[in-house]
């Protein structure tokens, strides 16, 4: 069954707010930058204490011994999920897998608020199609036990990809929610027939009026 994560991006009142409603919940909260540097601890601690699985969405990009180390500090925060961008390398891929303990390192394939357009103007003339494949190949391979893409790609992810692998899906709208920053996006029900694992979801949720109504709402889609 899909699991939810919802984005904390919030300010620290509003998610400890929302920890503290939803306590109880099969829910992953994902914790990123805006938080994250100015909380730390206090907000990965919270997440933990309040029972839920800890997503630290820090997105690694950097020489193999720095995202070592990094990935070992994240142990130390207890995080259940980290996030690594599969362009920093193989090396740097090796290094995360050879310390990772229990984390699942999830490895960043495309922006989800990137496209084609975006890939030519970076000189690279390819299909977003084949350069999410390519890159979420290689992570797998070297041993990392999942891959964020958007919800356009994960079809072929799982068909093109011989082995077991969590598919971490973001830039999710409900009906008439805008795209705003992101361009790859899909609706809830078409992220989950296309086979993504995790759901994350940040603004459709938190812009709603009773975000934890909403929460509750999608929850019962994934039962
Ligand atoms: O508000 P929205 O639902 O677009 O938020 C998506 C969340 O997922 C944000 O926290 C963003 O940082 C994260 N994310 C993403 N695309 C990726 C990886 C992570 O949108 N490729």
């Amino acid at each position: 069954m899909a699991k939810l994560c919802v984005a904390l991006d919030t300010n620290y009142k509003q998610a400890t707010e929302l920890l503290e409603s939803l306590r109880g919940y099969p829910l992953i909260f994902k914790v990123g930058y805006k938080l994250f540097i100015s909380y730390h601890r206090a907000i990965t601690d919270k997440v933990k204490e309040k029972g839920f699985e800890l997503f630290l969405d820090l997105k690694f990009h950097d020489i193999p011994n720095t995202v070592k180390e990094g990935v070992l500090s994240a142990k130390d925060l207890g995080a259940d999920y980290l996030t690594i961008h599969i362009t920093s390398g193989d090396q740097a891929l090796r290094y995360a897998v050879e310390v990772k303990g229990k984390i699942k390192l999830l490895g960043v394939s495309l922006l989800t608020s990137l496209g084609e357009e975006d890939l030519k103007s970076m000189g690279l003339c390819i299909t977003k199609d084949e350069y999410v494949l390519n890159l979420a190949k290689r992570a797998i391979e070297l041993g990392m036990d999942g891959v964020v893409c958007s919800g356009q790609e994960v079809k072929t992810l799982k068909e093109g990809i011989n082995k077991s692998f969590i598919a971490v899906v973001p830039s999710i709208r409900l009906e008439g929610d805008p795209a705003q920053d992101q361009k790859r996006v899909v609706n809830l029900e078409e992220a989950l027939l296309m086979g993504a694992d995790i759901l994350v979801m940040g603004r459709s949720i938190l812009r709603a009026e009773n975000p934890v109504k909403k929460i509750e709402e999608i929850l019962l889609k994934l039962t």
